[in-house]
């Protein structure tokens, strides 16, 4: 059987950005884990403001329908959530927002993981789990392995890895039963 595909991006496309470090852990552990990942950096695939008038006028942007393509390509999808003023960020809202506007919503049958970091206390639990709200309606099976990371300003060293073992087995733990369940149900 081939690996799964999972499909992999950041709600924070900041060049120092703790999320896009914690993602980079656990793309790291779902390839160990046999995943098949690809990583996509949303500054290379930046959009407009969501707008209906836009939309009328000009469709889907290229750049959405470049995702939207790789998420239908993809059996399994690895979002890190980074959280503002208790929300997603509008980069990553925004993101799926554009990607539901397919003929077909890209996001059916999907198995997804959402993981978080903040430098706060909470380690951004408010968006993963509003992350994870959103995407169970659009049709995702959100597997119940969880990821966040508190204090993540201080979580990485010099050269982006984490410090901490903790952190890698919470990544194992969310990188493992992503690849077990997209295996299952969308190999
Ligand atoms: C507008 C704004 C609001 C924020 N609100 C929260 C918050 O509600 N909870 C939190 O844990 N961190 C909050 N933060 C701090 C972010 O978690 C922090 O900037 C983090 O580094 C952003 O993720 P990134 O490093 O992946 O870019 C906020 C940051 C900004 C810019």
């Amino acid at each position: 059987m081939p690996p799964p595909r999972i499909l992999a991006f950041s709600g924070s496309a900041r060049r120092e950005s703790l999320n896009r470090k914690l993602l980079a852990a656990v793309v790291e552990a779902t390839r160990a884990a046999g995943g098949e990942v690809t990583l996509v950096d949303l500054n290379e695939l930046a959009l407009p403001l969501y707008h209906g008038d836009l939309e009328d006028a000009q469709g889907m942007p290229e750049n959405a329908k470049k995702l939207v393509e790789l998420i239908t390509g993809h059996g399994g999808l690895l979002i890190a959530s980074p959280e503002y003023n208790s929300q997603m960020t509008p980069l990553l809202k925004n993101t799926i927002d554009w990607c539901t506007r397919a003929d077909d919503n890209p996001f059916i049958g999907k198995v997804a993981a959402v993981v978080s970091a903040s430098p706060g206390n909470f380690g951004g639990i408010r968006s993963m789990t509003l992350c994870r709200q959103l995407l169970t309606p659009l049709g995702c099976c959100v597997i119940p392995a969880q990821c966040i990371l508190p204090q993540a300003d201080k979580a990485f060293d010099d050269q982006g890895q984490p410090k901490d073992e903790r952190i890698r087995k919470n990544a194992r733990a969310v990188a493992e039963q992503l690849v077990q369940t997209t295996t299952k149900l969308a190999p």
